[in-house]
């Protein structure tokens, strides 16, 4: 784990309330790897606080690392006015990530709403390694799926899915996923997003008897397992999301909001 002082590049608004930015991080960028975070420092008052955010890309070349954010409190706030040669302060990469070994097999990737934007990095990996990728994406609306323009679908079978049907097929991921489950022979599913979607992508995976990996959001006020705000319950005992994810097996997980997490501080 590294701390740098980063110089913005950019920090521009895809969506609403929804921004993409994009750091020059030099010593940082080759220990990256998909579905990792970092702990963006913002100042809040006279004190500075880290919030977590998942990484959108790694470009190698140009040791750039791009943070796709909602603003969804004062922290985001603080990070969505950043402007252009600004410094942020970053640690991390913190977490396991992916387990993205795998190799010359058909996987299905399923993201939603800001759940999309690791998968950017994911795809890539998988792609590489010469497995068919599907891609499923949803969101609320367009704008919540507006982030997939931003990764390389080329060789990539997409699905995208909106509530109210204003991009791609109306309805939800699920009905996507069965349908490419039914008509392939899938490995692994890889997913992203809300709870209530991966938990519905975990139960239709495991009833097809294919391995699912979910990449968990929790409330983290450190980042870095010295609190007990991100703890969940497993089948191995009591795990820390910050430290022993974001990345789980499904069939792994028993609670991930056991009685024992008491809150820490929220990663708006
Ligand atoms: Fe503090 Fe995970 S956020 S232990």
């Amino acid at each position: 784990m590294f701390l740098e002082n980063c110089k913005v590049i950019e920090n521009r608004n895809v969506a609403e309330n929804m921004f993409l930015l994009v750091v020059k991080a030099d010593k940082i960028i080759k220990h990256t790897k998909e579905g990792q975070f970092f702990m963006l420092e913002v100042k809040k008052g006279f004190n500075f606080l880290r919030r977590p955010i998942s990484i959108h890309y790694v470009n190698k070349d140009s040791c750039e690392l791009e943070f796709y954010y909602e603003v969804k409190g004062k922290g985001t706030q603080e990070i969505a006015a950043l402007k252009k040669d600004d410094m942020v302060n970053i640690q991390g990469p913190l977490g396991n990530g992916f387990n993205s070994e795998i190799e010359n097999k058909n996987v299905v990737v399923v993201g939603g709403g800001m759940g999309i934007a690791p998968m950017k990095l994911l795809i890539e990996k998988l792609v590489k390694k010469g497995n068919k990728v599907i891609f499923i994406a949803g969101g609320r609306t367009k704008s919540h799926v507006e982030i997939v323009k931003n990764i390389d679908l080329e060789n990539v079978q997409t699905y995208i899915t909106t509530d109210d049907g204003s991009a791609g097929i109306k309805g939800r991921v699920d009905i996507a996923l069965k349908d490419v489950l039914d008509k392939n022979d899938i490995s692994v599913v890889y997913t992203c997003g809300p709870e209530k979607m991966m938990e519905c992508v975990a139960s239709i995976s495991q009833e097809k008897n294919v391995r699912c990996f979910m990449s968990l959001e929790a409330r983290m006020a450190c980042g870095v397992k010295a609190c007990v705000g991100c703890s969940i319950k497993t089948k191995e005992g009591m795990k820390k999301v910050c430290h022993d994810g974001p990345v789980f097996e499904s069939t792994m997980i028993v609670d991930t909001h056991p009685k024992e997490n008491v809150a820490g501080c929220c990663g708006n």
